[in-house]
């Protein structure tokens, strides 16, 4: 399973703070806004990565996350010449794809998932597609999918103006290989992108589509406005203090994965002579 986090897009809705600077990279409370998918995919047990980002922000991209080795695993990049929807992710990342399966994930979507693995593990040799769906109060800001009473899909839409249910669909999905020819063969939609639900739909059609309903216990944040980007920035901080461990923090997950080991770990932490540093240091211990 390889893994794609979309980090391009134009970020108008967040200006002017994104004028100079991609909105990936701006802070949720005490780390980059990209540190969070990117853990999310490191505790998949996704390594082989590919960042799509525009040509402007490429640079701090790798200034940020280099080559991935310092975390035990592989990251590279491509570029998004404009924000021409996230179904193109498939279309730039075919070579990087080949023959394997995919995830992608939205470089600004927050997971909080106590039982990830298990949520995830079945998505690896899948065939078809798979994709979650988190009941919201909003959902017309996000792809939505309306499910009969026996939990059958009935309808997939996105952005509807009157939302047929409060499921909407968060941006993490996993692929198989088709998804390649499904997104070539894509039409732009009417507001010009090509969209991540036409992409379900198809599979939708060809009857291989599943759809998991995420635990009461899953929070997914969205940081698409400075409403929702401070909402996130105060959850994930009265978790932390509350806790005293750490949300989407890159350097543990990579650690608890066995990605990098305790003498690693301990190069890590001797980078940042603060607080986060002194948290790394502390895993150490545990
Ligand atoms: O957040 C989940 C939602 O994400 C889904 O429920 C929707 O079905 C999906 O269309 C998407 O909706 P958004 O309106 O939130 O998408 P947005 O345009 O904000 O883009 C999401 C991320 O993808 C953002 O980090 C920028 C990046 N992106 C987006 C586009 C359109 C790109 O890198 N390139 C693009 O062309």
């Amino acid at each position: 399973m390889k893994g794609i986090l979309l980090a391009g897009g134009s970020g108008t809705r967040l200006y002017p703070i994104t004028i100079p600077i991609s909105k990936q990279i701006i802070p949720v409370y005490d780390k980059p806004m990209i540190y969070y998918p990117l853990s999310t995919l490191l505790a998949s047990g996704i390594r082989d990565i590919l960042v799509i980002t525009t040509s402007q922000d490429l640079k701090l991209f790798k200034l940020l996350l280099r080559d991935g080795s310092q975390w035990g695993c592989d990251i590279s990049y491509a570029t998004q010449a404009e924000p021409k929807g996230i179904a193109e992710a498939f279309i730039i990342a075919e070579d990087f794809i080949g023959d394997d399966n995919v995830s992608l994930i939205l470089g600004d979507n927050i997971f909080y998932f106590p039982s990830l693995r298990n949520m995830i593990s079945p998505s690896f040799n899948l065939v078809g597609a798979s994709i979650f769906a988190y009941h919201v109060s909003n959902p017309s800001r996000y792809g939505v999918v309306e499910f009969t009473d026996n939990n059958e899909i009935l309808s997939i839409e996105e952005k509807p103006k009157n939302p047929k249910s409060n499921y909407a669909i968060p941006g993490f999905y996993f692929f198989d290989n088709n998804v390649i020819s499904y997104a070539k063969n894509l039409a732009p939609s009417s507001r010009g992108e090509l969209e991540i639900t036409d992409i379900i739909m198809n599979y939708h059609h060809a009857g291989t589509l599943k759809v998991v309903k995420m635990d009461k216990g899953t929070a997914w944040l969205d940081t698409g406005t400075t409403n929702s980007l401070m909402e996130a920035s105060q959850f994930v901080h009265v978790l932390e203090k509350r806790q005293g461990l750490k949300v989407g923090c890159v350097e543990e997950q990579a650690y608890l994965m066995n990605y990098i080991n305790k003498q690693q770990l301990r190069e890590l932490a001797s980078q940042f002579s603060n607080g986060y540093g002194r948290y790394l240091n502390s895993l150490l211990d545990d």
